[in-house]
C-alpha cells in the first residue's frame, strides 16, 4: 500500500514543493491549506504521516499537532519551522512531534526525513501485530488442552468467534464453560467491547426479567429508577447467558425476541432499544431433557444453538490432567513443582466430578500443604487415591487404552496388558492373574504365547 502523507501548509508555493517532492519519490499526498482544513482530511484520510508548517494563520501547527496527538497518538507529525526558531521547534518535540525541518529545505532533506519516519510507522504497525499475536497465543494458552476432544473445541472457537451467530457451551460443571464463552469474545471483534455475564439461575425469577432487560422507574414496587439492563450493558459486545437452561418459561418468549429481533424493551417501559449484541449461552443441565419435558421451548433453543459446543467431563479426556497440573502449577508461580508417576496414575484414574475446578482447588491445596516440591501419591485426598469405589470406572472410560488413528494390533496390546500386570505385581502370577480377572492357568498360557519372562533378580 502506498503511504499516505497529509501536507499542511499556507504557503501554496512551498506546499506545492513539498508535494511535488513527495509524489516523485512514490507516496501519496493529500495537502491542505490550513489547520482546519487539515484536520478534517486527516479524519477522512486516516494518513500514516503528517507534515505540517508551524505557523500559519487560524489553527497554527502546534494546534494541528496537539489535535492529531490526541485522536492517535500513533500518527507521526513532522514539524516545518522558520530558520532560527529552534525553540519553537523544541517546544513541538516536546509536545509530541516526530521531527522537525527547517525553511528552507532541499529535496533530499525532505525525502529522507519522511523516508525516515515512515520506516518507524512500519516499525510501530509491525510491532503491534507481533504484541497482538502475542496476546492471541497466551490467551488461547489459557484454555489449557491437548486432548482431541479439545482441539475440537479449539477449532470451533476459532471457526466461530468472529461471526453473530449465537453458541451454546454444554458441559457439567467446571468443565470450562464460563472459559469457552469469553475465548469466543476475546477472539472475535468485538473484543474491545464489554463481556457480560449473568448467570440465570441464581437470581430470583422475578427479578431476573429485569436484570435481563432493564426496567423503568415505577415498574413495579422497589423500582425507584431506570434500570440498564444486562443486554443494553453489552452492546457491541457479548452477552454471556449462563445456565441458560434455568431461564422461567413464561420469560422465553421474550429472550427469543430479544434474540431474534435485537430489540429490547424494558419492564414497565413503551419504548424498545435496537441493541448489537452477540448472545453465548451455557448449560449444564440435560437439555434435551428439558425440551423433552417442554420446560425448554424447542425455538429458543435452536436459536441458542445454532453452533452448540461441548466440553467433555475431565474423565473422558485424561490425557489433559497432567497438562493442567504443569498449568496451574505455573500459575501460581510454582513450576519447579513436579507429580511423581504414583501419584501421575492416582490423578489421571481419579473420576472428577468437579472437573477442571476440583483439580485447580486440588493443586491449589497440594502447593500450600506441601512438603517438598515433589508431589507424590501420600501427598494426595484419600478419595483421589481410588479408595472410593464410586471413583473405580471402566478402563476404556479412564482412558487406559489409548489407540493410535492408525490402528493397532490386538495381540501387540494383549502382550503389553500382560506385562504390565506381571509389573504391577512384581511378577507374582497368582496376584497378576487376580489383577486380570482371569485364572493363573490363562496367564501362563498368555506368558508363553507371547515370550513374556519374569527379569532375572
Ligand atoms: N481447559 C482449561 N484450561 C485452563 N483452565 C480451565 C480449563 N477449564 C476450566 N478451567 C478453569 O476451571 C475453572 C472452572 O471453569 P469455568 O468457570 O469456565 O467452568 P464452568 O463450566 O462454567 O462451570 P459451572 O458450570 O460450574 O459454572 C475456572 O477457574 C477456569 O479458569
Ligand atoms: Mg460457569
Amino acid at each position: 500500500m502506498t503511504p499516505k502523507i497529509l501536507v499542511i501548509d499556507d504557503d501554496a508555493s512551498l506546499r506545492r514543493v513539498v508535494e511535488y517532492n513527495l509524489q516523485e519519490a512514490g507516496y501519496q499526498v493529500l495537502s491542505a491549506t490550513g489547520g482546519e482544513e487539515g484536520l478534517r482530511l486527516f479524519a477522512e484520510e486516516s494518513p500514516s504521516l503528517v507534515i505540517t508548517d508551524m505557523k500559519m494563520p487560524g489553527m497554527d501547527g502546534m494546534q494541528v499537532l496537539k489535535t492529531v496527538k490526541e485522536r492517535s497518538p500513533e500518527t507521526l507529525v513532522i514539524m516545518i519551522t522558520a530558520f532560527g526558531t529552534v525553540d519553537v521547534a523544541v517546544d513541538a518535540m516536546k509536545a509530541g512531534a516526530y521531527d522537525y525541518i527547517t525553511k528552507p529545505f532541499n529535496r533530499d532533506e525532505l525525502r529522507l526525513t519522511v523516508a525516515k519516519a515512515l520506516q518507524l510507522v512500519g516499525l510501530k504497525a509491525e510491532n503491534r501485530r507481533l504484541k497482538d499475536e502475542i496476546v492471541d497465543r497466551a490467551d488461547y494458552s489459557t484454555i489449557v488442552g491437548s486432548s482431541k476432544a479439545m482441539e475440537r473445541v479449539f477449532d470451533i472457537v476459532h471457526k466461530v468467534a468472529d461471526t453473530e451467530a449465537s453458541v451454546l457451551i454444554t458441559g457439567e460443571s467446571g468443565t470450562g464453560k464460563e472459559l469457552v464463552a469469553r475465548s469466543i469474545h476475546y477472539h472475535s471483534s468485538r473484543r474491545a467491547a464489554p463481556f457480560v455475564a449473568i448467570n440465570c439461575a441464581a437470581i430470583p425469577r422475578d427479578l431476573l426479567e429485569s436484570e435481563l432487560f432493564g426496567h423503568v422507574r415505577g415498574a413495579f414496587t422497589g423500582a425507584i429508577k431506570d434500570k440498564t439492563g444486562k443486554f443494553q450493558l453489552a452492546d457491541g459486545g457479548t452477552l454471556f447467558l449462563d445456565e441458560v437452561g434455568e431461564i422461567p418459561l413464561e420469560l422465553q418468549p421474550k429472550l427469543l425476541r430479544a434474540l431474534q429481533e435485537k430489540v429490547v424493551e424494558p419492564v414497565g417501559g413503551t419504548k424498545s432499544f435496537k441493541l448489537d449484541v452477540r448472545v453465548v449461552a451455557a448449560t449444564n443441565l440435560d437439555i434435551e431433557k428439558a425440551l423433552a419435558d417442554a420446560a425448554f421451548r424447542e425455538d429458543l433453543y435452536y436459536r441458542l444453538a445454532v453452533i452448540p459446543i461441548h466440553l467433555p467431563p475431565l474423565r473422558e479426556r485424561r490425557d489433559d490432567i497432567a497438562l493442567l497440573l504443569r498449568y496451574f502449577c505455573g500459575k501460581r508461580g510454582a513450576s519447579m513443582v513436579t507429580f511423581d508417576s504414583s501419584a501421575i496414575t492416582a490423578l489421571s484414574s481419579y473420576r472428577w466430578p468437579g472437573n477442571v475446578r476440583e483439580l485447580e482447588n486440588l493443586v491449589e491445596r497440594l502447593l500450600i500443604m506441601r512438603g517438598s516440591d515433589t508431589i507424590t501419591m501420600d501427598d494426595l485426598p484419600e478419595k483421589v487415591c481410588a479408595g472410593d469405589p464410586a471413583n473405580i470406572v471402566s478402563p476404556s472410560k479412564r482412558g487406559v487404552i489409548n489407540l493410535p488413528d492408525e490402528g493397532y494390533s490386538l495381540e501387540q496390546l494383549e502382550r503389553e496388558v500382560v506385562v504390565e500386570a506381571l509389573e504391577r505385581n512384581f511378577w507374582n502370577q497368582t496376584a497378576a492373574a487376580r489383577f486380570l480377572r482371569i485364572p493363573r492357568h490363562t496367564l501362563i498360557y498368555r506368558m508363553e504365547k507371547y515370550e513374556v519372562v519374569a527379569p532375572e533378580k
